[in-house]
Formats: structure tokens, sequence, C-alpha cells
């Protein structure tokens, strides 16, 4: 397949074709996304345009009908499971925080380095140094160094967001996908959110889903913007929002 598509070669990413249909529905329609390597892209477009679908197709959740999804330009994830994808360096954060409320802080982020422990050895059995330190680097990326030893459930929407996020790099993935991180945060934890994206994006690939247009402006990354089930525009911020089809389908409603 390589040969018949040109620079393939240095994606980190690269999807082509791809469709899904539900029940004759088509939630993706010939959609192609290519990432390089050590990009974060925007991902925005309204309600139902496939941008949930699209992380499913990538992480191994759904499986197209067709088209190549292929992660760093010689493996074909459509073959894969979603634990074989996961241990590829792909991790995924959902739109709902999925933090254990009951447990401190610092007992999740444990939770999340242990993978492998059993969950009641990664709880009870005290932490080695070098999970400790770790656990102080997650901290201070996530801005929850002070909220170590708080229960998860006690903490605001948005440091749930951030502590999720905290998880997921426990997990060492190389290509982050995240599903609307700043829904239903507060305007200071949303620019702190973009900032602490842009920090992530220093050593990891990035695909973000928002419909928060001032979030994706702070971001300042190349946008790609999906509608029915295809990317309809594509590029800066600045060129996105200045097309006519991106303004009648999305930004102007
Ligand atoms: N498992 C499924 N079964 C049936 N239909 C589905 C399934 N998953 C998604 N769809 C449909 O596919 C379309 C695309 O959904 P998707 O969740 O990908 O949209 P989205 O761009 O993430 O929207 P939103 O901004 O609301 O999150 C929708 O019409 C949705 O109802
Ligand atoms: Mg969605």
């Amino acid at each position: 397949m390589s040969g018949a598509i040109g620079g393939i070669s240095d994606t980190l990413l690269y999807l082509s074709g791809v469709s899904v249909s539900f029940d004759g529905f088509r939630a993706l329609n010939n959609l192609s996304l290519v990432l390089a390597p050590g990009e974060m892209r925007a991902v925005i477009g309204p309600n139902g345009a496939g941008k949930t679908t699209m992380m499913d197709v990538i992480t191994g959740k759904t499986r197209p009908d067709a088209g190549d999804v292929i992660f760093r330009a010689d493996t074909d994830l459509t073959r894969l499971d979603e634990p074989a994808i996961a241990a590829l360096g792909i991790g995924r954060k959902f739109q709902k925080p999925t933090v254990f409320e009951p447990h401190t802080v610092h007992d999740n982020l444990l939770l999340a380095l242990a993978g492998n422990r059993a969950p009641h050895h990664a709880l009870f059995a005290r932490e080695t140094r070098a999970e400790r330190a770790r656990i102080d680097e997650l901290l201070a990326i996530i801005r929850l160094a002070e909220h170590r030893y708080r229960r998860a459930g006690d903490l605001s929407h948005g440091q749930k967001q951030w502590l999720e996020i905290g998880m997921l790099l426990a997990q060492e993935p190389d290509l982050l996908l995240i599903d609307e991180p700043v829904a239903g945060m507060t305007d200071a934890e949303t620019a702190e959110t973009a900032r602490l994206l842009r920090e992530i994006n220093r050593t990891k690939s990035v695909v973000v889903v928002e419909h928060d247009m001032d979030f994706v402006r702070a971001l300042d990354v190349k946008v790609t913007v999906l509608h029915e089930g295809s990317v309809l525009s594509e590029g800066s911020i600045e060129h996105v929002s200045a097309d006519p089809r991106v303004i009648e389908v999305y930004l102007g409603r």
C-alpha cells in the first residue's frame, strides 16, 4: 500500500478513505486525516460529525467498513484489538471523567502507573521510589501537586479531567486522543487546559476534539473540521474560521 501513497513514511497516524456505517447511516464517509510525528491536531465539527467515531476507529473500538488506518507508517490498526492498540502507545481519554472517586489523587495515579498490578496490590502495597518520583512529575504536569491526598471525588470537574489526563500520561502513550476535555470547565480551567496540552505536546502527539473555539484558538495548532463523516476544511484556525462552508455548517449556528 505504501507504494501508492505519497508521504506515508513521515506520518504518525494515517487515515485514508475510512468509512463506518451504523445500520446504513454513514458516521464516517471516506475520511482522510494525516498526523505528523509530534503534531497536535484539533478536530472540530457539529454534533454527529463523526469526531468520536474517528477516535473509536483509531483505538480499535469500531472497525471501519473501508479504508486504511496506519500507525507509524507500518502498522495497520484495523487488524488490531483495543489492548493491542493501547500497547502500541495510543492512549485515549473519554469525554466523561472515569477517576476512582473514593481514592486520593495520589492513589489514582499509582493505580494508573501500576496498570498490570492486581488492583488490591496497587492500592495497598507501598509505591516504589520510582513510582513516587513519577507521580511527583505527573502531579506537577496536571497542576494537582497541592491536591495529592484529596479524594478524587472532592476535586472540581476540571481537576478531575486533569487527573484523568495524568492517568493517561502514566501509561506513557506516544499519541493521546482526547475527547472534549474542557466541556463543563470554567474559563480559567479551560485556559489552563490549553497550556497543559501545549506542554504535553512538547513530548507527545495529540489529537484533541473540542467545541470550545476559545480553547481551540489558544491551542494554536492545525485544525480539521469534520462534517457528515468527512473533512470539510483543514488549516489554521484563521483559515477554517473564514471558510464559508465551515461558517455555514458549524460556526454560524
Ligand atoms: N455505536 C453506534 N451505533 C449507532 N450509531 C452510532 C454509533 N456511534 C455513533 N453513531 C452515530 O454516528 C454519528 C456520529 O457520531 P459521533 O459520536 O462520532 O459524533 P461526534 O462528532 O463525536 O458528535 P458530538 O460533537 O455530539 O460528540 C451520530 O449520528 C451517531 O448517532
Ligand atoms: Mg463526540
